[in-house]
């Protein structure tokens, strides 16, 4: 496998924009794709803002900002990413979409390219059989915040190479990240461990146990996580959260994997979050 040069990003959302910024940040040229290039632009402005963000605390200069900006080519659609190394999907956490995007970048990119996917919670070996080079498909799950949170958790799907699997650590350390290793199975380590709680606190907000600052204030000061679970969702986007926890129900197979209708509800309404303005939280105005 040839050094790896060019990333091209496929989906320029809170995902997709972070994992750009990161990788542009750490020395990567970055194709930013998305389906249109008003929104592929769009992801790269909200990039601009959060390392100007970063000049005027001091963290940064100005030199590091425009070279990390240099770094980021918006383009449009898939066909754009076929001079690149390797591709990072980061779209929305959908079967059907997802199964689609890589049958296409398998046809786009160079043979020899690694094709990677942020998935949440979708099986690997899944979507590397929709590809001709199922060896050179693997999880690489970032979290929310990418540029803040220290992990990548790197999933192997059944006919993931070692060869695939090595450069995917080296690439993940490159971008100053920590790897953790799962297997092929839904949501992962980390969100088998969390979406049932997020679920849970989704219960107890159901329930009337508390109001939602009662159980964010619980989680916060009487378990020291850094954010409430009702405000992590809302951060994440309660589509994804819903998105998951069917996967982990369906796939599982448990009942205790499933989602809380209030969390369905929200979903149906539309209040996916900080992203839509309003979840669990009014973020209009804030
Ligand atoms: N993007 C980039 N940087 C951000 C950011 C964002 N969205 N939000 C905060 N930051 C940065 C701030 O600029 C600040 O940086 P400096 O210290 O260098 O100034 C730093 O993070 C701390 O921010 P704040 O002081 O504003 O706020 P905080 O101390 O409350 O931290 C937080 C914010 C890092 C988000 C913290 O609340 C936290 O860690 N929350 C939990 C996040 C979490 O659990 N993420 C995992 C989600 S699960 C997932 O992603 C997987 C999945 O598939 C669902």
């Amino acid at each position: 496998m040839s050094e790896i040069e060019t990333i091209g990003v496929l989906g320029a959302g809170q995902m997709g924009g972070g994992i750009a910024r990161v990788a542009a940040a750490t020395g990567f040229r970055v194709l930013l794709a998305d389906r249109d290039q008003a929104t592929a632009e769009a992801g790269k402005a909200k990039i601009a803002k959060a390392l100007g963000r970063l000049v005027e605390k001091g963290k940064i200069d100005d030199g590091v900002r425009n070279a990390t900006l240099d770094r980021i080519e918006p383009v449009t659609g898939i066909e754009a990413l076929s001079v690149a190394d390797m591709a990072i999907e980061a779209a929305s956490e959908n079967i059907d979409l997802k199964k689609t995007l890589f049958r296409r970048l398998d046809e786009v990119l160079p043979a020899g390219a690694l094709l990677a996917s942020n998935t949440s919670s979708i099986s690997i070996t899944l979507l590397g059989a929709q590809t001709n080079r199922p060896e050179r498909v693997i999880g690489m799950h970032f979290m929310n915040p990418v540029p803040v949170m220290k992990l990548v958790e790197v999933i192997r799907g059944l006919p993931t190479s070692d060869e695939t699997y090595a450069t995917t650590l080296s690439l993940a350390e490159k971008m100053g990240k920590t790897c953790i290793t799962s297997k092929d199975s839904p949501g992962f380590i980390v969100n088998r461990i969390l979406i049932p709680l997020l679920n849970e606190a989704c219960f107890a907000l159901q329930e009337g146990l508390g109001t939602a600052e009662d159980i964010d204030t619980g989680a916060k000061l009487g378990l020291n996580h850094p954010m409430g679970p009702l405000e992590l969702a809302d951060l994440i986007g309660l589509d994804t959260c819903l998105a998951i926890a069917d996967v982990l129900h369906r796939e599982l197979g448990d009942d205790k994997y499933r989602a809380a209708n209030i969390l369905r509800m929200h979903v149906a309404a539309g209040w996916l979050g900080r992203k839509t303005g309003r979840g669990f939280y009014d973020y209009r105005g804030r």
